[in-house]
């Protein structure tokens, strides 16, 4: 697969063959109990989804497994030559379903208002999202080359890259906040103290859950665990699309990667970036953990 530039749709950087899907996803119809998991890429989609799915399945592994249609949870603006698109997936799912996305706030089809679902949105800090999306741009070739790092963090702190900005995209979504649909979470509480953060989903969810199946769940979704399970770690897409030699989709699964990466300067640069698009904004990111 040769390396594509980005297209665009309403001013934000998107795949080409996701734009044109557009019209599909735009009329999607959805359930009033679907539930949208909705992050900006590389922010823990898959941890995230990986745990809904076994949450809506009382922490049945095999029966998970069973019930996977194509993939495991399916996304929304999938949509890819030769493959069924995320909204035909959807169309043969049962209810509830769950339902992953990427799309900005504003981008999101008025389906899932209008029909009061719940939303899941995690986010995670922009340091370890620019290094993660750096390795996914490698090894994922739909993107075009990212070039050295140091070009790749002005592409992203300029929006540049696919699904646009991380400040709009994570202000956007907390700015939903006020709703009661939605919960908000972050990836480095997830790492920190996972057990808390599935206590609050189920609370979300209106959901019990014996703590014996709880400790099943986060002992499935933990990093390792999921690195080795060929339905959670990408490696059953075709080489041409995704390279693990180059880096596996499941890299290191840590907060504070970046401090490996940036120099001082492209730090001190990040830094003033985010300080200026953050001002007036409550949203507060833990980037030393
Ligand atoms: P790294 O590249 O920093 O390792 P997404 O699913 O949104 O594309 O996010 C991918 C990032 O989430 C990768 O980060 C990946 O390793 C990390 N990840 C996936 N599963 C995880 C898990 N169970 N625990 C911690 N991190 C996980």
């Amino acid at each position: 697969v040769a390396r594509q530039e980005l297209g665009s749709l309403r001013g934000i950087p998107l795949y080409q063959c996701f734009v044109q899907g557009w019209p599909q996803v735009e009329a999607f119809r959805a359930r009033p109990d679907d539930l949208l998991v909705a992050t900006y890429p590389k922010s823990g989609t898959t941890w995230l989804s990986e745990i809904l799915d076994l949450i809506y399945h009382d922490g049945d592994v095999e029966k998970c497994r069973r019930d996977a249609i194509f993939n495991r949870v399916p996304f929304l603006e999938m949509k890819a030559p030769k493959m069924p698109s995320g909204v035909e997936l959807l169309e043969k799912t049962p209810s509830p379903r769950l339902v992953k996305t990427h799309l900005p706030v504003h981008l999101l089809p008025a389906s899932f208002q209008d029909n009061g679902c719940k939303v899941i949105y995690m986010a995670r800090n922009p340091k370890d999202v620019v290094i993660s999306y750096y390795y996914f741009y490698q090894m994922a070739k739909m993107h075009p080359d990212p070039g050295t790092l140091g070009e790749f963090l002005e592409t992203f702190l300029a929006g540049k890259v696919a699904y646009g900005s991380w400040y709009e995209h994570v202000q956007g979504w907390w700015e939903k906040k006020q709703e009661k649909q939605l919960l908000y979470l972050f990836y480095e509480d997830m790492k920190k103290d996972p057990w808390q953060e599935v206590q609050k989903i189920l609370r979300f969810l209106g959901k019990e859950m014996e703590e014996e199946v709880v400790a099943r769940i986060l002992h499935h979704t933990s990093f390792q665990e999921m690195k080795k399970n060929p339905a959670a770690n990408y490696e059953t897409i075709p080489r041409a699309l995704m390279d693990h030699s180059l880096s596996p989709f499941l890299r290191k699964g840590i907060s504070g990667d970046w401090k490996n990466h940036f120099t001082v300067a492209q730090n001190e640069r990040f830094d003033q970036h985010y300080r200026e698009h953050m001002v007036g904004s409550d949203l507060r990111f833990q980037m030393e953990v």
